[in-house]
C-alpha cells in the first residue's frame, strides 16, 4: 500500500517553500531596514517599528533582488532626489484642517497677532509668517485669516472677506507655508478642499465660513469643494522645503512661525536642524508656536510665553 504521510526523515516539499519564503522574507526586511536608514538620513523622520512595516508593506511587493538593487540605487542619491521624494509620499502623514487645536489661534487672535502688527506698523509695517510643515495648507490660511481680521480689528485694513481686504498702504503682508511633500505643497496652492463631516472644514467656527467661496468640481464626480477666496490666497505662497536640511533656509525676517504637529515625526538631529531654522529666520522677539504637546530640547536663543494653556518660544535678542 502506497503510504502518503511524508517520511519523518525525508524532506516534504512544502519544506523548501517554506524555507524559501523565509530567506525572501528576511531579505526584503534587510533591503526596508536600508531603505528606512536612507530616509532617515535624508528626512529626519525618526524610524519606528510600525514605519518599517508600512515601508515593508509597500515596497515588500517586489522580488527581494529587485527591491535590494533599487534601495542600492536610491542609496547613491542625494537627500533632494525625485525619486527619494516620491517615497518620502509613502511616509508622511499629513492630517490636518482649518483651525486645528483652536486654543492656540484663539490665543495667536487675542495676544500674539496684535503685538505683532503694532510692532510692524511702528517700524516697516512688513509682516511675515512661516508654515513649516504646513501639509495641504489649512494652518497657513488659517493665520492668513486671522492677520487680515487682525488688520482689519486695527485699523490697518479696510474691505470684508467677501469682497476683499486690502493692508493700508506700505503694508508688505505675507504668509509662507512650506512641507517637505511636494504633493501636499501643490494641494497647498490650490487652495481647493472637499466638504464634509471629516473634511478640512471640521473645526471651522462658523463666523469664518465666509473667508471661503463653494465651488462644485464635475470632473470630481460633482463633489462640493470650497475653496479660499483668490484675494486670500495671493497674500500666501508655499514651497518644498526639508526642514532636517533648512540650518540656513532660504528666507528670513520672519515675525511668527508655526511648527506643529511636525516635530513628533522627526529624529532628534532633524529637530535640532529647524530648530536652529527657526532662531535663524525669525526677528528679534518673533515668535515661535510648536503643537500644543511638542517642545524645544535646549530652547536656546527663545524664552517661554504663557498664556493660559498654550505655550509660545519668543526669539530673544541677539547679543
Ligand atoms: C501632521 S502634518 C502637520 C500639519 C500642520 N502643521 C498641522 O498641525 O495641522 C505633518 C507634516 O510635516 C511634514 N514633514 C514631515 N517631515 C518633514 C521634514 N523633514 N521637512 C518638512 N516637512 C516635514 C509632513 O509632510 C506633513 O505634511
Amino acid at each position: 500500500m502506497n503510504d502518503r504521510r511524508p517520511h519523518p526523515l525525508r524532506p516534504h516539499p512544502h519544506h523548501f517553500h517554506d524555507r524559501q519564503r523565509g530567506h525572501d522574507h528576511a531579505a526584503k526586511t534587510h533591503a526596508v531596514h536600508r531603505l528606512g536608514l536612507g530616509l532617515c538620513q535624508r528626512t529626519g523622520i525618526k524610524m519606528t517599528a510600525q514605519t518599517e512595516a508600512k515601508l515593508l508593506r509597500i515596497f515588500g511587493k517586489l522580488p527581494p533582488g529587485r527591491l535590494l538593487d533599487w534601495v542600492s540605487e536610491l542609496e547613491r542619491l542625494p537627500h533632494n532626489h525625485p525619486e527619494w521624494l516620491a517615497v518620502i509620499e509613502n511616509l508622511t502623514v499629513h492630517e490636518t484642517f482649518f483651525f486645528r487645536d483652536g486654543a492656540q489661534f484663539e490665543m495667536l487672535r487675542r495676544s500674539v497677532l496684535p503685538h505683532l502688527v503694532a510692532a510692524a506698523a511702528a517700524k516697516d509695517r512688513r509682516l511675515r509668517v512661516w508654515s513649516a510643515g504646513c501639509a495641504s495648507g489649512e494652518e497657513a490660511y488659517t493665520v492668513a485669516i486671522l492677520l487680515m481680521e487682525t488688520l482689519l480689528e486695527m485699523g490697518e485694513a479696510t474691505g470684508t472677506p467677501e469682497t476683499g481686504i486690502s493692508p493700508a498702504r506700505g503694508w508688505r503682508v505675507e504668509v509662507v507655508g512650506t512641507d517637505i511633500s511636494r504633493h501636499m505643497v501643490e494641494i497647498a496652492r490650490q487652495g481647493l478642499y472637499l466638504t464634509g463631516e471629516m473634511s478640512a472644514f471640521r473645526s471651522l467656527p462658523s463666523p469664518y465660513e465666509r473667508w471661503f467661496e463653494d465651488v462644485f468640481v464635475d470632473e470630481a464626480g460633482g463633489q462640493a469643494r470650497r475653496r479660499v477666496r483668490p484675494w486670500l490666497k495671493s497674500f500666501t505662497r508655499f514651497q518644498q522645503l526639508n526642514l532636517a536640511f533648512a540650518e540656513q533656509p532660504p528666507e528670513a525676517n520672519f515675525q511668527l512661525v508655526l511648527c506643529r504637529n511636525v516635530f513628533i515625526y522627526l529624529s532628534v538631529e532633524a529637530q535640532n536642524a529647524a530648530q536652529t531654522a527657526f532662531s535663524n529666520t525669525l526677528q528679534e522677539n518673533g515668535v515661535l508656536v510648536l503643537g500644543a504637546t511638542d517642545r524645544l530640547a535646549l530652547p536656546e536663543h527663545f524664552q517661554t510665553e504663557w498664556d493660559g494653556d498654550s505655550m509660545v518660544y519668543r526669539r530673544l535678542p541677539r547679543s
